[in-house]
């Protein structure tokens, strides 16, 4: 059986610094707020006109050149986002026209903060199966056209900045490389804890002036409630994870957290005994960029040498859903 290895990892952030102090201008919050209950220091806006497939396109450049490899060879898009450039039809459309990769098979995953590692996972089973041979996956979300930057919002508009990171994975002979073990979740329950629920097909109508003047159509969170959920998951599912590849997590050489909040990685890595120099922050200088995170720290991580061929990497990530899960893949 085939297994999947990443042969090229590209990324993306908008030149556009947004600080801290540059928020608290247009809202009740501060600096002094947000590093402490956060780690977020700055996050990068998109320039107006720019979509999440634009950012896409920057990113895949860079993946492809790493990966040497002519771009006919992909075979499939997937696509992770909660920001995608229109409801319908799916991100992966137009990430597809955009790179021009028409005619192959594309899919939408809509997992938020786990887009990346549901993405990968997919990835993976579509390689095992034989199904392709070469896909790209991608992560991109622009959030900034999507908070309110009134006091009302400060809870989740700090929070988050837009990003892309791509992989170009592909199908390896090679038995002691690839992933080794895959843990996946999801509590619908929870899916009122963070969610855009209006416009939504589900209401009748889907959009009123009620709606519209309530401002309903920005992000709603309870951020307690999440924050209590992902420090409880995250070390579950990295345990279970390694539980299933019959490795400790002491095993494991390099941790790729995804960047919701600095205090929820540093409360799971103190929990599982992991120590700095196995893991890599983001947060604060890019916020939470959902499902670009995941490449993101990987390209980060690779251009560092903190990730190398032969070493155990493992990958978890939680959020809205709320979903959450981990995966150990051998580099
Ligand atoms: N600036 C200043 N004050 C603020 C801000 C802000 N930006 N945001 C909230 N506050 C206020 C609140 O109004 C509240 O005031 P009150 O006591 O007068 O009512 C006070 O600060 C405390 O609010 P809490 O929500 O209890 O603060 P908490 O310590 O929980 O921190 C935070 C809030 C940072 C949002 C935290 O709950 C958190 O990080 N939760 C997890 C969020 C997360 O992971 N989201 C990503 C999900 S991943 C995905 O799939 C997209």
């Amino acid at each position: 059986m085939p297994n999947m290895k990443i042969a090229g990892v590209g990324v993306y952030v908008p030149d556009r610094v947004v600080t801290n102090d540059d928020l608290s201008r247009l809202m009740d919050t501060s600096d002094e707020w947000i590093v402490q209950r956060t780690g977020v220091r700055e996050r990068r806006y998109a320039p107006d006109g720019m979509s999440g497939a634009d950012m896409a396109e920057k990113a895949f450049a860079g993946a492809l050149a790493q990966a040497k490899l002519d771009k006919s060879q992909i075979e499939a898009i997937v696509s992770a986002t909660l920001s995608p450039d229109h409801v319908c039809p799916g991100m992966a459309c137009f990430i597809q026209e955009k790179l021009g990769l028409n005619g192959g098979a594309v899919l939408d995953i809509r997992n938020q903060c786990t887009g990346f590692l549901h993405a990968m996972a997919v990835a993976d089973a579509w390689i095992k199966s034989g199904l392709f041979k070469t896909i790209l996956i991608a992560g991109t979300e622009i959030h900034s056209t999507a908070l309110d930057f009134t006091t009302r919002g400060r809870d989740v508009t700090v929070l988050f900045g837009d990003g892309a990171g791509v992989m170009i994975v592909q199908a390896a002979d090679e038995p002691n490389r690839g992933v080794v073990a895959v843990d996946l979740h999801g509590d619908g329950k929870h899916a009122g804890a963070l969610a855009f629920d209006v416009p939504g097909h589900a209401l009748h109508p889907r959009l009123t002036h009620k709606m519209f003047d309530e401002r309903r159509f920005y992000p709603q969170m309870k951020g307690p409630i999440v924050y209590l959920h992902a420090i409880h998951r995250m070390p579950e599912t990295m345990e279970a994870c390694c539980a299933k590849a019959g490795v400790t997590i002491a095993d494991v050489d390099f941790w790729v957290l995804h960047q919701a909040n600095l205090r929820i990685n540093e409360f799971v890595c103190n929990k599982l005994g992991i120590p700095p120099e196995k893991t890599l922050h983001n947060i604060h200088k890019y916020g939470n960029t959902t499902a670009a995170t995941l490449p993101l720290i990987v390209h980060e991580a690779l251009g560092k040498k903190l990730i190398e061929p032969g070493m155990l990497v493992g990958f978890a990530a939680f959020g809205a859903g709320f979903t959450w899960g981990a995966m150990l893949m051998r580099w």
